[in-house]
Formats: C-alpha cells, sequence, structure tokens
C-alpha cells in the first residue's frame, strides 16, 4: 500500500564543470527529495575531489527496506574513476525515522574504496534532524560515520514535511482545504502525544505517526474502537496483579501462530466492529484444536445479523457467542464477506454454515491462569484498553497507568501468544496481541504488551467459545 508506484528519475549531474553524466536511479515510491539529496551530495564532492574527476557511475542497486514499519532506503550507486580505476561503492542510506524517534531523520551518503584498503570509507554529505542521536546508523553495518548535522530552524517546517508525507504514504485525500487545515492541526497535537507516549513509555515500544494519525483521540474512539465495552457488565473491578510472577508460567512461551491455528490479519476499516473480529478470531482457533482445519469465518454476518450488539457501532464478545449459538453458526469469510459496514439485512445463508459452538466461558483475570489456559486451550477473545495502539509501532508496551486506565476497556482482539523480551539484564514478559487493522499496522497487524500486572486492563474480558 506505501508502495504503490515506481519513480524513474533521470539524473543529469555536472562533475567538474565540463563533464556531465547520467544518473539513472529507480527508487520505490520514495521522495524525490531523498534523490535529489543524493545527487547534490555526489555531485558535490566529485567535483571537489581531484582524483575523481572522470567519475561515472557504473551500477546502482536500490533497495527499500521496512523493518518493523520503519522505513530504510538504501540507494547504492558504484562509482568508477576512470583515471585510475578506483571503483567506489556508495551507499546512500536513508534512515527515515518520524515514527518513533519522532521528527528525526538521518541521511547520509558514504563512499567506500572497493579496491584499495576497505575500510577507507569517505563521508560526503549528509544531515541529522532533531532526536537524531538517539538512531544508530544502519548503513555500514557496526560502523558508526560521522555526519554533518543541521538543525531545522522553523519545527512548523518540518511538521509540514512530515504531513506531506504522512499523506503520501497512507494515501490521505481530503476533500477541502478547510478539511486539510483541520486535520493538519490534529496531526501537529498528536506528534506531541506521540512524544509524550515515547517518553512515559516502561516497555520497549516505540510509537510514531501510523495512518490514524489525523484523528484525534474522540475520533479514534468513534471511528475504529468499541466505546460500549468500558460500560460492561464485564469488568470485574477488584484485583488485576497475578498472583505469581509471570515468568515463572508453564510453558514459558506459546505461540498459536506456530501451530497455524490463526488467521492472517483481517482490516475492520473505519467500523467498530472489533468485537466481532475477537470473536471469530477466538473460534477460528478453538476450531482449529478441536477440529483440525483452520477455517476463516465471517465478521459481517456479526455485524448484520447479530440481534444484541450494534454491528459498526459496537457490541460485546460475550453476547455475540450466544448469537452465534442461536442463528446455528458461522458461514466462512469466503461465502459472507466483509464490507465494513452494515447491511440493512442479514444475509445468512443457513446452508452454508461451516462452524459451530456449543457455549462459552468466562477465562480468569490471573494473568498467569491466562496463559496456562491459552497454551492449553485456544487463543483468547479480549478486551482491553486501546489507547496506545493508535501510534503503536513496535517493541512491547508498557504504558503508566495514567496513560492507558485498565477499567476503560475500548476495544476487543485476540490474546494468540506470549514470552518473554530481554532488554539488556531485564526480562519483559509480553502478550502476542492479533489486532484487525491490517498488516500494515503494529508488527504485521499484531501487538505486544506487557504481561503479569493488568496493563491496559488486559486481563479484565477473557472469554473463548466451547466446541465440544
Ligand atoms: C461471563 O461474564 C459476564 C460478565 O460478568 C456475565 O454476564 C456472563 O454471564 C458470564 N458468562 C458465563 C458463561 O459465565
Ligand atoms: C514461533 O515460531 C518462530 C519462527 O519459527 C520462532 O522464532 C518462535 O520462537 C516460535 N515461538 C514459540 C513460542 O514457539
Amino acid at each position: 500500500m506505501w508502495l504503490v508506484s515506481f519513480l524513474f528519475v533521470l539524473f543529469v549531474v555536472s562533475i567538474n564543470g565540463t563533464e556531465r553524466k547520467t544518473y539513472e536511479q529507480k527508487l520505490t515510491a520514495v521522495d524525490t527529495e531523498i534523490t535529489s539529496f543524493a545527487h547534490t551530495a555526489l555531485s558535490e564532492h566529485f567535483r571537489n575531489d581531484k582524483q575523481m574527476r572522470a567519475t561515472h557511475i557504473v551500477q546502482i542497486k536500490t533497495a527499500v527496506d521496512i523493518e518493523n514499519s520503519r522505513q530504510i532506503y538504501t540507494i547504492h550507486f558504484q562509482v568508477t574513476s576512470s583515471d585510475n580505476d578506483i571503483k567506489y561503492e556508495c551507499p546512500v542510506a536513508v534512515y527515515d525515522d518520524p515514527v518513533g524517534h519522532i521528527r528525526a531523520l538521518v541521511r547520509a551518503i558514504v563512499c567506500i574504496s572497493l579496491e584499495q584498503d576497505s575500510r577507507n570509507q569517505q563521508l560526503i554529505g549528509g544531515d541529522v534532524q532533531r532526536n537524531a542521536n538517539k538512531i544508530p546508523y544502519p548503513f555500514v553495518s557496526g560502523t558508526k560515520i560521522p555526519v554533518e548535522h543541521t538543525s531545522v530552524d522553523e519545527v512548523g517546517e518540518y511538521d509540514t514535511y512530515l504531513f506531506d508525507r504522512f499523506q503520501r504514504l497512507h494515501q490521505k485525500f481530503y476533500m477541502d482545504d478547510k478539511e486539510k487545515e483541520k486535520r493538519f492541526q490534529v496531526f501537529k497535537h498528536n506528534l506531541n502525544r506521540i512524544e509524550q507516549f515515547n517518553e512515559q513509555e516502561e516497555g520497549t515500544a516505540i510509537y510514531g505517526i501510523t495512518h490514524l494519525s489525523d484523528l484525534n483521540e474522540e475520533e479514534y474512539t468513534q471511528y475504529h474502537l468499541n466505546e460500549r465495552l468500558s460500560l460492561s457488565k464485564g469488568i470485574r473491578v477488584q484485583s488485576s496483579e497475578s498472583r505469581k510472577d509471570p515468568l515463572q508460567v508453564t510453558p514459558d512461551a506459546f505461540d498459536w501462530r506456530n501451530h497455524s491455528a490463526v488467521t492472517d490479519v483481517k482490516n475492520q476499516g473505519q467500523c467498530g466492529s472489533c468485537w466481532a473480529f475477537s470473536v471469530t478470531g477466538n473460534i477460528e482457533g478453538v476450531w482449529k484444536a478441536k477440529k483440525g482445519d483452520l477455517i476463516s469465518l465471517s465478521e459481517q454476518e456479526l455485524v448484520d445479523c447479530d440481534k444484541v450488539d450494534e454491528g459498526c457501532n459496537g457490541g460485546y464478545m460475550t453476547d455475540a457467542y450466544g448469537q452465534i449459538i442461536s442463528m446455528g453458526g458461522l458461514m466462512t469469510e469466503e461465502d459472507y464477506k466483509y464490507e465494513g459496514k452494515q447491511h440493512n439485512q442479514c444475509l445468512l445463508d443457513k446452508s452454508k454454515i461451516k462452524v459451530n459452538i456449543d457455549s462459552y466461558v468466562n477465562i480468569t483475570s490471573d494473568e498467569n491462569g491466562m496463559a496456562e489456559w491459552l497454551a492449553t486451550n485456544a487463543p483468547i477473545s479480549i478486551g482491553l484498553n486501546a489507547n496506545m495502539m493508535q501510534f503503536y509501532f513496535r517493541g512491547v508496551a508498557h504504558p503508566r497507568r495514567a496513560f492507558c486506565n485498565p477499567q476503560g476497556l475500548n476495544h476487543g482482539v485476540l490474546l494468540v501468544g506470549y514470552g518473554v523480551e530481554q532488554k539488556s539484564s531485564k526480562s519483559i514478559p509480553f502478550w502476542i496481541i492479533k489486532n484487525s487493522w491490517g498488516a500494515h499496522w503494529g508488527e504485521k497487524g499484531y501487538y505486544r504488551l506487557y504481561r503479569g500486572d493488568g496493563t491496559c486492563g488486559v486481563n479484565l474480558m477473557c472469554s473463548s467459545a466451547i466446541v465440544n
């Protein structure tokens, strides 16, 4: 989705004022700004360096690496000097991370001699913008290369740059200038919220600009969450702490994705139907564990036909089980496709029902008990407070309580596993959570949340269907 088209950019570079060389560059929907940066750096360098008089580009390789939702563009120029035939490899690394370390952008170009001393690296251009000291340089493995620092004078200018980029990456088109300006104001406010999120984080999570960055808190809740959950009868008010150390649970890690019990990440779109995805995810897993087949199930059936819940306006997972039993079961995703809106009528075809359930259970709020239940039975349908998910990129989220009230459940998701991450000498236990906002969000569609202290109410609304 981000990388929609190929840009072919032709460079005409003047070297030493007389020679004109052509750089051909193929980028994958990367800013022309980046190419122009590379162009300027290379041409300036080779104009100034006497040994490089007759340089020409012999090869250009490009790579775009989206690693954990972070963008790193690498463009390889191979430069040959015709004087002495020295070949240089010049990777232009653009570590563009307007995300976790928000408003940071590093661009650097380094040329490495291939024939002579391969350690002979020359920095020929680079810049770093705000907060970049936090960022490792990814371009030459194990090597730190100094870059020139140029600060951005106007914060406002950089915000505009980020907003433009956000619109391009996420294909945002606004109705008119007024709407665009309004979204820009929200976006800027969210940049500050993202900085706050990153500052308060006690786990390893990184927050940044996501496709939801032009929504204020109210809109985010309204369009993507399910506020009704917080009014729920489901919340057990007391106690959320585990009775024992979450690191002592058996087995110490488990992941239903490794047992083919989890379907691909789905996308609920702009519809508060998370509850339906949470339930189908659970039933898909229960069915797989019990019957051996992994069948992707229909959320649209629940959105249209569940008479107790309210389709795109939210619902309870625990109500949906009963509704499924009275409907006779669920059709497959393929037979009753998801459309992200509620139909006027229920289009259930009973002859096409593939999966039925017998009952459901509420699962303990003790997180060790939850882990044991999960490893023994199936993925668990849960409710949680999703406030931190609006800007989540990766890592184990462990927000302070003030940022994520455990009682404020507003999103239905699926617990598919758990594990422990090592950070320096610390062991950080986490839950693996399947979300329904597509595979471009978070860690390929997944969220990891701290396990063991009731963070974001992860343990307060846990249930599962039962198939006999
Ligand atoms: C599960 O918990 C909810 C909320 O407390 C309750 O209404 C429901 O009856 C419980 N269901 C079962 C099967 O225990
Ligand atoms: C699941 O599979 C992945 C990839 O093979 C592996 O790295 C991971 O350790 C597995 N997790 C568990 C809990 O078995």
